[in-house]
């Protein structure tokens, strides 16, 4: 059977992206694989979150995540921290794994220029916590979208690494996942082409976005001037418009404005109050589901308990036997 693992750092709202590129993989393999879902707290504190925020915003995506279907009587939800084992095998990957390779990750690349007031060692070691994220419970596959694409070559490059080391078949090889063809990258309102909580409120969708704000930031969203040929390539952020309204709506109303595009009949506005409409729609289901679920302390409660028990067993296990593989045994 196979074995997926998947996280999320604990910064805001879900959003269509983490909907779409994660969410909805990971759920859709609970009833078909061994599923470990966790909030990747530790994760989050390279950006210094404040100790208030952090606690709250565990609740909010634990919340956000069972909202969307997942079921802790499929799989196991916890919370990183919950299981220390992920360290511990971290601060051993890390005596093993190169500071080059890991400076010439893109992510840190970008982080670092992002935040240059805090270019600290845990952005540096990022891949090798959530190579053992992945590895502890020996998944091959991690649901997540198109962006964590490195991370899951260099999760790989360190199990070659370990098993090359130590001459052992020990660790599997773990891959990036999506049920599309393609790993997914939902692109963002403001032209961009990733959605994406970093890039600022008017860029993204949540699923708990009011329906007034929701129709206020589609029909801001960028557009150009129109096609001035029939059948002109669309630029980017006429492409993104379309993909939006290719996962909210339904087939015929995308082919349709996609005709008008092509006839160069296209009305923008007509267009964005239909994405608008669709995307109400969409997301109504989920926010009922979230504020019921947000004030269910007992139900959180209980999840998170049960999940690290189930995690920790399996955590303890990987931990012993890379011990005593690398050495490390009791007298
Ligand atoms: P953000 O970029 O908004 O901070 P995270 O880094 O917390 O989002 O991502 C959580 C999960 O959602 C990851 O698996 C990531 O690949 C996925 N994800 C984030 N944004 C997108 C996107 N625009 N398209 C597809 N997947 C995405
Ligand atoms: N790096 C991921 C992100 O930014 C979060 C993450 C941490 C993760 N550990 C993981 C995702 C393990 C999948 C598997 O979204």
């Amino acid at each position: 059977m196979d074995k997926v693992v998947s996280g999320t750092r604990p910064t805001g709202h879900l959003h269509l992206g983490n909907y779409f590129g994660a969410v909805k993989n990971f759920v859709e393999f609970q009833n078909q694989a061994e599923c470990y879902f966790f909030v990747a707290d530790y994760h989050s504190l390279t950006t210094h979150p404040n100790p208030e925020n952090l606690h709250e915003n565990v609740r909010i995506i634990l919340s956000e995540y069972l909202a969307c279907g997942l079921n802790p009587d499929e799989c196991t939800v916890y919370v990183q921290s919950d299981v220390p084992e992920i360290t511990e095998l971290t601060l051993i990957l890390n005596m093993f794994e190169h500071v080059g390779e890991l400076e010439r990750s893109t992510t840190y690349k970008d982080k670092i220029a992002k935040q240059q007031s805090n270019i600290n060692a845990g952005l540096l070691t990022y891949p090798v916590l959530m190579a053992s994220d992945i590895i502890i419970h020996h998944a091959d596959k991690v649901p997540v979208g198109e962006d964590q694409r490195q991370h899951l070559e260099m999760a790989r490059t360190f199990v070659n690494r370990f098993n090359h080391t130590f001459q052992v078949d020990y660790f599997k090889e773990p891959s990036a996942f999506s049920f599309d063809d393609e790993l997914v990258r939902i692109p963002g309102l403001d032209g961009s082409t990733k959605m994406s909580k970093s890039a600022g409120e008017a860029n993204t969708i949540s699923l708990i976005e009011e329906e007034k704000s929701i129709r206020k930031k589609i029909m801001k969203a960028k557009t150009d001037s129109g096609p001035s040929e029939p059948n002109q390539e669309k630029p980017q952020e006429i492409k993104n418009l379309f993909q939006l309204m290719d996962i909210v709506s339904h087939k015929s109303t995308v082919s349709k404005f996609n005709e008008d595009y092509n006839k160069c009949q296209i009305r923008y506005g007509d267009m964005k109050k239909q994405l608008a409409e669709d995307m109400v729609a969409f997301t109504k289901p989920f926010k009922e589901k979230i504020e019921d679920i947000y004030h269910n302390e007992k139900l959180l409660k209980e999840v998170t308990q049960k999940g690290a028990a189930k995690a920790k067993e399996s955590a303890q296990k990987t931990v012993q036997e890379v011990k005593e593989i690398i050495g490390i045994r009791p007298f």
